[in-house]
Formats: C-alpha cells, sequence, structure tokens
C-alpha cells in the first residue's frame, strides 16, 4: 500500500502541542537564568516545534542548526549515520542544548552528542518532543521530554514520511 492512502489519525492534536511547548520553555528558562544557552536544533524534522520553542523562552538564546542523515527515505534506520550540516557557532565553552523532533533508536542523538561534546563545551543537555521507546538501541539521557509514546510511525508538525506531512498541524500516526 502506498504511503499516500494510509490514514493518518491525530495522536496530539496542535493545542497539546502548544502547551506541552511552553511547560518546556518554562523549565529550560529556569535552569538556565543569567545564562545565554545555544540551543542546537537537529534539521529537518525539528523546526517547527525549535521555532516555537525558542521563541516561548523567556532567557536570551542563541541558535544553530546541525544535520545528520541515517533513514534515507524510508522508515526504516540504516544504522550509518552521517553528518550532512555541521553547527557554525563555536561550542567551546558554551551551554549547548540539542533540540531533536522525536528520538527512535538513540543512534543519532548519541552521535551528536559525543561529536558535540568532544568540542568541549561546558554542558549538554538534551530536549526531545518525543520520546518513542519501542526501537531504542541506544540509551539517551532526555532532559526536557514533551510526549512519550510506546511506538507507531509519527507524522505532522515538521515530523515527515519519506518527506510527506510535515506541514500538518498536529502529530498524527499513519496506520
Ligand atoms: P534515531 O536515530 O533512530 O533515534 O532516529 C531519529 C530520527 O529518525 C528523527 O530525527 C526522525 O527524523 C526520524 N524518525 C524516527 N521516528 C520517526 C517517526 O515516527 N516519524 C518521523 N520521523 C521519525
Ligand atoms: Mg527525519
Amino acid at each position: 500500500m502506498g504511503i499516500r492512502s494510509m490514514e493518518k489519525r491525530v495522536l496530539i492534536p496542535r493545542r497539546e502541542i502548544q502547551s506541552k511547548v511552553k511547560d518546556l520553555a518554562r523549565q529550560i528558562s529556569s535552569d538556565y537564568a543569567g545564562k545565554e544557552p545555544i540551543l542546537i536544533g537537529i534539521l529537518n524534522g525539528v523546526v517547527f516545534f525549535f521555532a516555537e520553542l525558542v521563541m516561548a523562552l523567556s532567557i536570551p538564546s542563541k541558535i544553530d542548526f546541525i544535520r545528520a542523515s541515517s533513514y534515507g527515505s524510508s522508515s526504516a534506520s540504516s544504522g550509518t549515520i552521517k553528518l550532512v550540516k555541521d553547527v557554525e557557532i563555536p561550542v567551546k565553552g558554551q551551554d549547548l542544548i540539542i533540540v531533536e523532533d522525536i528520538v527512535d533508536t538513540g543512534l543519532t542523538l548519541n552521535y551528536l552528542v559525543k561529536k558535540l561534546k568532544s568540542r568541549e563545551p561546558a554542558s549538554v543537555k538534551i530536549c526531545a518532543l518525543i520520546d518513542k521507546a519501542e526501537r531504542r538501541e541506544q540509551e539517551v539521557t532526555i532532559d526536557y521530554c514533551g510526549f512519550k509514546v510506546q511506538g507507531g510511525f509519527l507524522v505532522g508538525y515538521g515530523l515527515d514520511c519519506a518527506e510527506h506531512y510535515r506541514y500538518l498541524p498536529d502529530i498524527c500516526v499513519m496506520e
């Protein structure tokens, strides 16, 4: 069955996402009071979450982006990860918050955390909108987590299935 003919059921409606983003922003703003962390968004899926989170913070921040590829255009992980786009702001001595849309196997985040830690930042924390536990292969400590889900393939609010459906305002599950 083709991707376009699958049903998309709303799992997390837009207003629930918005209220969760505010909660996360409040926690981060309080933990980083008096600091100016660099928020590093993992492209592309994170874009809507990232923009709303950064604008909801009540502290100053800097932003940058990084991109790794692991999935190609299918939904099955290839297991190998490549850095496709690096950050541009020097991170040495800085407080970093890596922002991810969804953590699945954990391979992408582990790879990126290692890479960034090797550049001697002052601190590294992780913020993920969705923690999907089912296929975790490598342990990841998510310091700021939006929603926990067991499994399923999710699309919308930036998340794609072979580049389709990123534009949907709600998070939906394909079934
Ligand atoms: P991991 O390396 O397996 O943790 O994969 C993380 C990346 O896979 C995320 O940044 C997403 O781009 C993608 N991904 C994992 N699960 C989903 C999903 O349910 N929908 C859309 N993308 C996903
Ligand atoms: Mg993706």
